[in-house]
């Protein structure tokens, strides 16, 4: 079975950047960097507000990047516009506020029916893969299931902030649900809070498990020990 891929989420990086006005770290750079690290996709999610990753971001990245583009957001008509302009490889679609700190939990597949069919149905007409930020209940997964979207990617904020407490009981509902994705014939991805210490242990128990996108604490270990060690440490997590 191929390993999952680690798509890094730059949002940390243009943070750091819009901080002075300048362009310092330069994200193009990065990106590219991150790929010659060892990166297997770059993600990227512009809130409405762009105090990460801004729209004028987004051409130039889709310039560089030779693995997987990933752009995730809500998707308002500005965001699907701008999607569709630059067609990365997969489109993530979170029900993130518009004022969300972060995105901090997965769609209603069932109450938003209609509204992500014709969603995905745009994107996927344009060849682009869609996937839609879940919470790991079974209802949901059939829900996404009527929606026709190729992926789900799980929200994985509580399977961290429980991993310590009961790591075998904080990872249940996401074996059962991305069992269910599997038989279902839905792509599964993951993301938010992942880290060093709990990652490997959710790939080791999703065999259905296709990609991961990390960010906040990829960036912050890097601090460390670097991006390119950081990124390897991560990959090392992965493939065992
Ligand atoms: N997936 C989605 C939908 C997100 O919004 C984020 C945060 O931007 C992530 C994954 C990555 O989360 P983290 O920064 O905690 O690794």
């Amino acid at each position: 079975m191929p390993a999952t891929r680690l798509s890094v989420n730059l949002n940390k990086i243009a943070l750091i950047r819009n901080a002075r006005g300048s362009d310092l770290p330069n994200l193009v750079q990065v990106a590219k960097d991150c790929e010659s690290f060892g990166a297997e996709g770059i993600t990227v999610h512009p809130r409405p507000d762009e105090r990460h990753v801004r729209y004028a971001d987004i051409p130039l990245l889709k310039e560089v990047v030779t693995t997987e583009f990933n752009i995730e957001g809500n998707p308002t008509r500005r965001f699907l516009d701008m999607v569709l302009e630059n067609k990365p490889h997969q489109c993530t679609l979170v029900p993130d506020a518009p004022d969300a700190l972060t995105s901090d939990a997965g769609w209603d597949t069932v109450k938003n029916q209609d509204f992500l069919k014709k969603v995905i149905g745009e994107l996927q007409a344009e060849g682009i893969r869609v996937s839609i930020f879940i919470d790991p209940v079974e209802s949901m997964i059939l829900g996404a299931k009527d929606t026709g979207t190729d992926r789900i990617e799980f929200y994985t904020g509580p399977y961290a902030e429980d991993f310590f407490k009961d790591k075998r009981q904080a990872i249940e509902p996401f074996k059962k649900c991305s069992t269910l994705a599997g038989q279902l014939g839905i792509g599964v991805n993951a993301g938010h809070d992942l880290n060093l210490h709990n990652l490997a242990y959710l790939n080791d128990n999703l065999p259905e498990l296709l990609e991961v996108s990390i960010g906040h604490a990829l960036i912050s270990d890097a601090l460390y020990y670097g991006l390119h060690n950081t990124i390897q440490m991560y990959l090392g997590k992965l493939k065992g």
